[in-house]
């Protein structure tokens, strides 16, 4: 199905942003912008904005943002024709027909060509598991103590015995096959022609945040190998970026979040009550993951299996928090393998108690690594102590350090001073970890010549869109062709090309984007806030700043590149020009 960009214009004009968001969220009018509880994830005070002005939202919070389409497509989990439908008959705009020709679906993007094959390959598996053919897979889920609600709201589905019908149904839905093969839902062979990857599994969908099908696992039924095959890395299944289960956890208004080892578990967990469990995808936990949780709430707890390879993953775990600045808790779930296993034989009541009893992940580590030393020999036991102080000069904050070293020498009966003096002398060996900047939520910045460059182009951008009338002044200095960073860059262009129109569309340029978290980006660009500064004068010197810093990088990129790119050089020789003149130049704010 396609649009043409017209329509999507006209539709998304007619309906106002403030307007369809107020049907769903309580906003309130706060200087310029609609304030209200943000719907994509766990708050308490209202971080969520709404600019009716530009007709975008952003929420500061978790990152959310787009426009008037992204905010229906993700809280309605529409596709984007779907999306369209719904606002154009919101609005009363007569839609034309859609357009099924060959060209059009040409122009429909490969990764939603791919979402729209998992969608109905999850279909497919969800229906065959409610059919006689399902029975085996029904029969199995059965077993496992799972309601037919739970199996229901997860979409679980079973792959049968006949490789061949999978393929059928979906050539029948019009996908081509060398697209089937892509979303790795069947292989091709000379000798058997395409038969589906997964037979005889209980097939579980994976989810993005945004509850969109991105990949399976399937389970084989009794025992087998793999036990789980998993769909492969696709455009649209990033295993290191998403996490099963965060679609129903980022919503369930739990001040925490508690991280799983597998599918089965965050079912189990769900069902019992416990909607904020998630897990990694089939593969270890990752720091991408963590910086994922970290939009979500600043309390992980892990539900990792009590055997020894899920200490020595808890412990990996732990360690991929600590980095993101997340500090994690651990629920002991002995005597039991896992939280599948715990919740069936003790309940709901009994976890609540495990996690208010979660051992911090410090003291976590240090008992694992205790079990490691022979207590009663001295000689063991000071390597133990040795230990300890290593670990505790990893903590950066010395306040924290010397929490931290107090409570541990009191549990394990070590004179303070004692145990000091070994922090300070491994300390003097090797260093104190250098502090890290933990930043209240999203990922850390990290403080290259890079990020800065981003992070001014992206100001450049935001005060702009701010204060239009600037581009008039700007103009002779600065280009498009400034801005180096991917989004910056298109925004940038199609901003001027506007502005040149004197036509100025900010919630249009979102539409452009086709990955979401370039919309969410975008959106970011004009809903940031300006540094809050008093004078006019200060104002105006922020924002100098901030263009000598554009056009200064610029400078430096182009001419980077005049070894390769012959009209860099003529690109620095004007950016020079330009830098020189920037900096004697005075722009009034008006
Ligand atoms: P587990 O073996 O603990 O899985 O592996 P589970 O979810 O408890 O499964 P049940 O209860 O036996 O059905 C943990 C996770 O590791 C991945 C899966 O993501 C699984 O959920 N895994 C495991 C694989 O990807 N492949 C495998 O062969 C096994
Ligand atoms: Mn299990």
């Amino acid at each position: 199905m396609f649009y043409s960009d017209d329509i999507v214009e006209e539709v998304r004009t007619k309906n106002d942003i403030v307007e369809v968001i107020s049907e769903h969220v309580r906003l309130q009018k706060k200087g310029g912008r609609h304030w209200g509880l943000c719907p994509f994830h766990n708050e308490k005070s209202p971080s969520f904005s709404v600019n009716g002005d530009l007709q975008v939202y952003h929420c500061f919070g978790c990152g959310a943002g787009g426009n008037v389409y992204t905010f229906v497509m993700n809280y309605e989990n529409y596709s984007f024709p779907e999306a369209v439908k719904m606002l154009a008959e919101r609005a009363g705009v007569q839609l034309p027909e859609a357009d099924e020709s060959e060209e059009g679906r040409r122009r429909e993007s490969r990764r939603s060509r791919l979402l729209a094959v998992n969608k109905e390959a999850a279909k497919f598996f969800y229906y065959q598991l409610r059919t006689p053919h399902g029975e085996p897979g029904y029969r199995y889920l059965k077993k496992r103590e799972l309601s037919d609600e739970t199996m229901q709201r997860f979409g679980l589905g079973y792959a049968g015995k006949n490789g061949a019908m999978l393929v059928q149904y979906l050539r029948g839905k019009g996908f081509e096959d060398d697209l089937i093969q892509e979303a790795g839902l069947a292989s091709h062979s000379e000798r058997y022609g395409m038969v589906s990857q997964f037979w005889n599994r209980v097939m579980y969908p994976i989810q993005d945040i945004n509850n969109r099908v991105i990949g399976f696992g399937g389970r084989v039924m009794g025992d087998g190998e793999p036990k789980y095959l998993n769909s492969p890395e696709t455009p649209i299944f990033d295993k290191r970026r998403n996490l099963y289960g965060l679609n129903y956890a980022r919503r369930a208004r739990s001040s925490n979040i508690i991280l799983c080892e597998g599918y089965m578990d965050v079912i189990a967990m769900h069902q019992a009550g416990f909607r904020q469990a998630v897990a990694s995808l089939g593969t270890a936990f990752t720091p991408e993951q963590a910086a994922l949780l970290r939009r979500y709430t600043d309390n992980v707890l892990l539900a990792y299996d009590s055997d020894g390879a899920g200490v020595k993953a808890a412990l990996r775990g732990i360690g991929i928090l600590r980095e993101a600045g997340l500090t994690g808790r651990v629920i002991n779930m002995q005597p039991y393998k896992d939280p599948d296993e715990f919740m069936k034989a003790l309940g709901r009541e009994a976890f609540e108690e495990r996690i208010s009893q979660a051992e911090n992940s410090f003291f976590f580590e240090i008992r694992i690594l205790e079990s490691q030393f022979h207590m009663e020999d001295p000689e063991e036991k000071t390597k133990f102590h040795r230990e300890i102080a290593r670990k505790l000069c990893a903590f950066s904050e010395e306040v924290e350090r010397d929490n931290y070293l107090q409570a541990v020498a009191e549990k394990y009966f070590i004179g303070v001073e004692n145990l000091r003096k070994l922090v300070v002398g491994y300390a003097a060996q090797n260093g104190l970890a250098r502090p890290v900047e933990r930043p209240k939520s999203g990922v850390r910045p990290k403080n290259t010549a890079e990020d800065k460059a981003k992070r001014a182009q992206r100001l450049l951008l935001t005060w702009i869109a701010d204060k239009p009338q600037l581009y008039g002044k700007i103009k002779k200095y600065i280009s498009a062709q400034d801005f180096t960073e991917g989004v910056c860059r298109r925004v940038a262009e199609r901003l001027f090309q506007e502005l040149e129109q004197g036509t100025f569309n900010p919630a249009g340029i979102i539409s452009m984007f086709e990955e979401e978290e370039e919309q969410r980006e975008a959106a970011a660009l004009f809903s940031a806030n300006l540094p809050a500064l008093d004078t006019e004068l200060e104002k105006e010197k922020a924002f100098r700043d901030i263009l000598l810093s554009v056009k200064k990088n610029s400078y430096e990129y182009h001419v980077s590149r005049m070894g390769t790119d012959v009209s860099a050089l003529t690109r620095a020789i004007e950016g020079k020009k330009a830098l020189e003149e920037l900096a004697k130049a005075h722009i009034s704010l008006d």
